[in-house]
């Protein structure tokens, strides 16, 4: 169970993550080019302390909701105080595995919740199974709906020299640096928009299912 890592030191998680010098420019990457409306539902899928919730919040507006969902209890407990903290009041956390997740646990006191968006950031390349994990996903949307995937490759072109330090960020996190989760995207969605960051190190995809 990769997401056992995180069960230990989640309060530093922030701190040591390289959010603010590195993985950010991703995450503002990929919530852009998924052209979330106001109004919209998102499930952040893997969503682990809620680094992407700011700009989540910011992209559906107060009408619209943030779903967080992580199968660590440590991870989302960060999370859920991030939320509170901020005054989100339209952000809920949810405790699942991503592997096994439905549209049941989504629902509220049994009433579905239609889901407009999946965004996953720097978390399938963590799961081992994504293509399992992504199928799931997608029996979470609305027909028509959106996915939005930020992850990790190994750099291109001149930022090739380092690729050692993309590997440790990525083994320190459990990440599969080969993973690349998007692909599995790239090959199924109509509509695909991509873009990277950090001499190719993160790559940012969205797309509609067909
Ligand atoms: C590297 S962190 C990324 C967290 C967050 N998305 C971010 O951008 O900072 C990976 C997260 O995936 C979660 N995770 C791993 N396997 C999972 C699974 N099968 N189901 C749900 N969450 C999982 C971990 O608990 C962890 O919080």
């Amino acid at each position: 169970m990769a997401w056992k890592k995180y069960r230990f030191g989640t309060q530093f998680y922030d701190a040591l993550s390289g959010e603010c010098i590195v993985y950010r420019a991703g995450r503002v990457a990929g919530i852009e080019l998924m052209g979330l409306q106001a109004g919209d539902t998102v499930v952040d899928l893997g969503c682990g302390t809620g680094l992407s919730f700011e700009l989540l919040v910011a992209a559906v507006g107060p009408t619209g909701q943030v779903i967080g969902v992580d199968a660590s209890p440590q991870m989302l407990q960060v999370a859920a105080k991030r939320a509170v903290r901020n005054g989100w009041s339209n952000v809920r956390v949810l405790q699942a595995d991503a592997t096994h997740i439905s549209a049941a646990d989504l629902a509220v006191d049994g009433i579905p919740t239609p889901i407009d968006a999946v965004f996953s950031a720097y978390a399938l390349s963590v799961m081992g199974s994504h293509p399992a994990v992504l199928e799931r996903a997608t029996t979470l949307l609305k027909p028509g709906g959106r996915v939005g995937i930020v992850d990790m490759q190994r750099p291109v072109g001149a930022a090739k020299s380092f690729t050692p330090l993309a590997r440790l960020a990525c083994r320190m996190g459990g990440a599969d640096i080969e993973a690349h989760p998007w692909k599995w995207l790239t090959a199924r969605a109509e509509n695909v928009m991509q873009t990277s960051r950090r001499g190719g190190h993160i790559q940012a995809v969205t797309g509609i299912l067909k």
